[in-house]
């Protein structure tokens, strides 16, 4: 908030994404209230938070529209509100086409190396065109200057960079793509690349998590757009705007919100032992995110089986338990792997199992970020053995979860977070046997190298929080802003 007084004194900022802070669900005795699972929100969420300003997203809970005032707009957080949610409505075709169709068969599966076939239907992206021409009017509907700051959130959005330039050319326009960039040669397979990199080429800032995901967009835009790349000062220039093009690895709050009022890690442990109905000896590892194939949940429940396989010492006193929060379920990739883990899981459960003890435990539902917190500080070991992905919060999650300094993260070395949480073990989630061979690690690893480990990467986290992140944007932008005004001036 200093940083937006002192240096963008006059700044209006507008964030415009498609999932939504807060969801407003109609329940049996009234109005729910659900946080969204979603790195990107849970980044975002505290920065408004400090910053204020409006928050533009489609409106997904079934009493979302019984929340909001005349012009769709709610104070947020609902017990202490600092900004305004502006939510969008789409029809179920806008639906279907934008965020489960182009966004989610397309872009997903085409910018993450994970084996699912990109699906591109002239319909769905007719739609995504439509859905993002939409935000770019709620945009205009919302700025009260012509010149606001507007923070674009990921692949829901590569044409409204270019919309809102159009329409409000004096904009400052920072956007944050949250999922890895692929390489020139995967991204050609799009049949409409051209018009998303020109669509984010609108920016007047395009921000990923890793120097990497920015060299393949800069050799992207090189190989398909008749624009001028300068390497030295990552930028492109297309007719006559120029475009910087940044790593800002994303990050969290510090401290959580959700770690205040936790209780001592010794009751959270008993806490979710009973919750869970985990046998009160056992070791636990746990493992937290969004269903999706992505996340590398086979993989991981086929290590657990290994381990068991080559050191059965570990049957009766290790359980690992899986938080999967359903998403995307109407996608068959995505119902595919629900009944796929379930199915492993039992046949993973019979083959080391007994009456009384179950190696594996999914809990297959909504987990409120206290409640993740909660498991992160019951467990001995933390899996994220992501097949790839752009940062990962849930690593970073997990080291802040942990103010008793134990606990060992076992982390993908194809997940962003990996780049910074290098005293984690990392791994490689499609070597079965080394990730099996690693939970036995982690379970026989000293208290004292634990507390070693766990601080230096506490220590990053806290230094390089989530604040320091919109920060550094917000400063690239100022910079920007300044530099424009002297240029205009002359
Ligand atoms: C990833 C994406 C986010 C998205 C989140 C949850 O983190 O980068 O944009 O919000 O997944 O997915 P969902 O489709 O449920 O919003």
């Amino acid at each position: 908030h200093r940083l937006l007084v002192e240096e963008l004194p006059d700044a209006e900022v507008l964030v415009v994404s498609n999932r939504e802070p807060y969801i407003h669900n109609r329940t049996e005795d009234g109005i729910s209230l659900q946080t969204p699972a979603s790195g990107l929100v849970s980044a975002l969420e505290p920065v408004m938070r400090a910053t204020g300003g409006t928050w533009i997203a489609h409106g997904s809970g079934s009493a979302d529209r019984d929340t909001v005032d005349r012009d769709d707009k709610v104070a947020v957080p609902p017990a202490d509100p600092t900004y305004m949610l502006r939510r969008v409505w789409l029809s179920d075709e806008e639906q279907d086409g934008y965020y489960y169709g182009f966004a989610n068969e397309g872009l997903w599966p085409l910018c993450h190396i994970a084996f699912v076939r990109p699906a591109f239907r002239e319909e769905d992206w007719r739609q995504y065109k439509r859905v993002n021409e939409r935000f770019a009017d709620a945009v205009v509907q919302e700025a009260d200057r012509d010149d606001p700051i507007v923070l674009v959130q990921d692949y829901h959005f590569a044409l409204l960079p270019r919309m809102i330039r159009q329409r409000l050319p004096r904009a400052t326009v920072i956007t944050f793509w949250h999922i890895p960039w692929p390489n020139a040669e995967t991204i050609s397979i799009c049949p409409w690349r051209e018009e998303i990199i020109d669509g984010l080429l609108g920016s007047t800032i395009l921000g990923f998590h890793t120097r990497f995901h920015c060299n393949n967009f800069l050799e992207a835009a090189d190989r398909f757009m008749e624009s001028r790349i300068d390497r030295e000062h990552a930028s492109v220039t297309l007719a006559g705007h120029e475009t910087m093009v940044r790593a800002y690895p994303i990050s969290i709050e510090w401290p959580p919100a959700a770690l205040a009022h936790q209780p001592p890690v010794d009751e959270c442990r008993e806490a979710v032992k009973r919750r869970f109905g985990l046998p009160a000896q056992a070791r636990i590892a746990v493992g937290v995110e969004r269903f999706d194939y992505t996340k590398g949940i086979l993989d991981r429940l086929h290590a657990v089986d290994d381990l068991l396989i080559r050191h059965p010492e570990w049957k009766g006193r290790f359980v690992y338990l899986q938080a999967a929060s359903p998403t995307r379920s109407k996608l068959g990739a995505y119902s595919a792997l629900q009944a796929e883990t379930v199915r492993l899981a039992e046949e993973v459960n019979a083959r080391h199992g007994s009456a009384d003890y179950t190696p594996i435990v999914l809990s297959i539902r909504h987990h409120e970020p206290t409640e993740v917190f909660e498991i992160f500080r019951a467990a001995d070991i933390c899996i994220v053995s992501s097949l790839h992905d752009g940062m990962n919060l849930v690593a970073k999650e997990f080291v802040a979860a942990r103010d008793d300094n134990q606990g060992v993260l076992i982390l993908s070395g194809f997940a962003g977070a990996s780049r910074e949480l290098s005293e984690a073990l990392i791994v490689n989630p499609y070597d079965t046997r080394s990730m099996g061979a690693m939970m036995d690690a982690a379970l026989r690893m000293p208290a004292a190298e634990q507390r070693e480990r766990m601080r230096l990467m506490r220590d990053l986290v806290q230094q390089r929080n989530v604040y320091r992140w919109a920060a550094q944007m917000l400063l690239d932008a100022a910079r920007l802003r300044k530099r424009a005004r002297i240029l205009d001036a002359t």
